[in-house]
């Protein structure tokens, strides 16, 4: 069944949009909604008016952005009779934590393939890995590539020995993932109704690219109006624009909705400005926001994906580009285990 998006008032897009994503199967591993609130002195110190959606606080394993992914992937997984999981990320992944412990509650032995030597002590997200009981292998390669195929490989070799493994996307960040962040849209729409009052802007942190995919997909499943910026933290705006575009076509594939591409592009703004040299490469505007951020409001932020992000919400408010009479809700990742590394 395809559907045609009709123009209907967001009330009933609301509606539909909560029966559509009901509709998946899906663990309640995370605790929902999160809270959104205001960032009072912030938004004093910016001249404009700042919420913050506590994605930091879903609950599960330290928080974050990917267990409202891991709900839908790990639901997949056991649906297809999956015996484990098979994933891959950097040595302090925050997927890969949380990857760890699903599998741990759900009774799936978890495979990681991580990029980095093993260190003599680990610390931070590696530590948690152990802790869940995580199978651990390190591979010394600065390619994406070598760590995913090494990934690929396990999984088939696994399969051949017959174990029933359930491989997945680094980052959670494919079209099922991203259904997650479609429901996190929906706690966003459900908020503005409950208070009425509405967002201009969502600002996000965007890697792998499944979470901003996610927040698109809602906003064309709902005909919401306002503008979603992604932040990148390891790619150029362009290349990261072409990612988001396709795990937006997998979820609204999933969903049974057909968008025209050039109205899924529209809707995918990335902003490479904040990224410096690169993927956990640190900037001073990142180091900067942190203390604002700890300062203002007591909230922690980290210095791979949030830190970045919130630099993003500071220098777009500070250059106006986010004008005094917009009402912008930042989305706080999680993360914030990488501070103990
Ligand atoms: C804390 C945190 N925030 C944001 C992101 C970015 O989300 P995505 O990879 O879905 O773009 C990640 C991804 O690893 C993350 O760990």
């Amino acid at each position: 069944m395809i559907i045609i998006l009709q123009k209907k008032t967001l009330t009933k897009m609301t509606k539909d949009l909560k029966k559509m994503i009901s509709a998946v199967p899906a663990l309640e591993m995370s605790v929902l909604p999160t809270t959104v609130h205001r960032l009072d002195r912030l938004s004093e110190l910016l001249g404009t008016d700042i919420h913050c959606k506590r994605d930091d606080l879903t609950g599960f394993a330290f928080g974050g952005n990917k267990v409202r992914k891991l709900d839908y992937l790990v639901k997949d997984a056991l649906l297809k009779g999956a015996d484990s999981l098979v994933t891959f990320g950097s040595n302090q992944s925050n997927w890969c934590r949380m990857t760890s412990v699903a599998g741990a509650v759900n009774e799936l032995e978890v495979f990681l393939v991580l990029e980095g030597s093993r260190p003599d002590k680990p610390t931070a997200n590696l530590l948690l890995d152990h802790m869940a009981g995580a199978r651990v292998t390190h591979v010394e390669s600065t390619t994406d590539d070598a760590v995913e195929k090494a990934a690929r490989q396990l999984a088939d070799d696994l399969a051949r020995e017959g174990r029933k493994p359930y491989y997945m996307a680094v980052g959670g960040s494919n079209g099922r993932g991203s259904l997650g962040y479609v429901r996190a849209f929906l706690e966003v729409l459900e908020h503005e109704e409950k208070h009425q009052m509405r967002f201009d802007n969502i600002i996000v942190a965007s890697g792998s690219a499944g979470t901003q995919a996610g927040l698109v997909a809602g906003k064309l499943l709902s005909g919401w109006p306002g503008k979603i910026t992604g932040i990148t933290v390891s790619r150029d705006r362009v290349t990261q624009a072409n990612r988001i575009l396709k795990i937006v076509q997998e979820t609204l594939e999933i969903l049974q909705v057909s968008v025209e591409e050039s109205r899924i592009r529209q809707a995918i703004v990335t902003n490479d400005d904040y990224l410096g040299e690169g993927y956990r490469i640190n900037t001073q505007e990142c180091l900067e926001a942190i203390d604002i951020f700890i300062k203002k409001e007591g909230i922690f932020l980290d210095e791979v994906y949030t830190g970045k992000a919130a630099a993003g919400l500071i220098g777009l408010a500070r250059a106006g580009t986010i004008t005094p009479h917009e009402r912008t809700l930042f989305f706080h990742t999680g993360g914030n285990v990488q501070l103990f590394e």
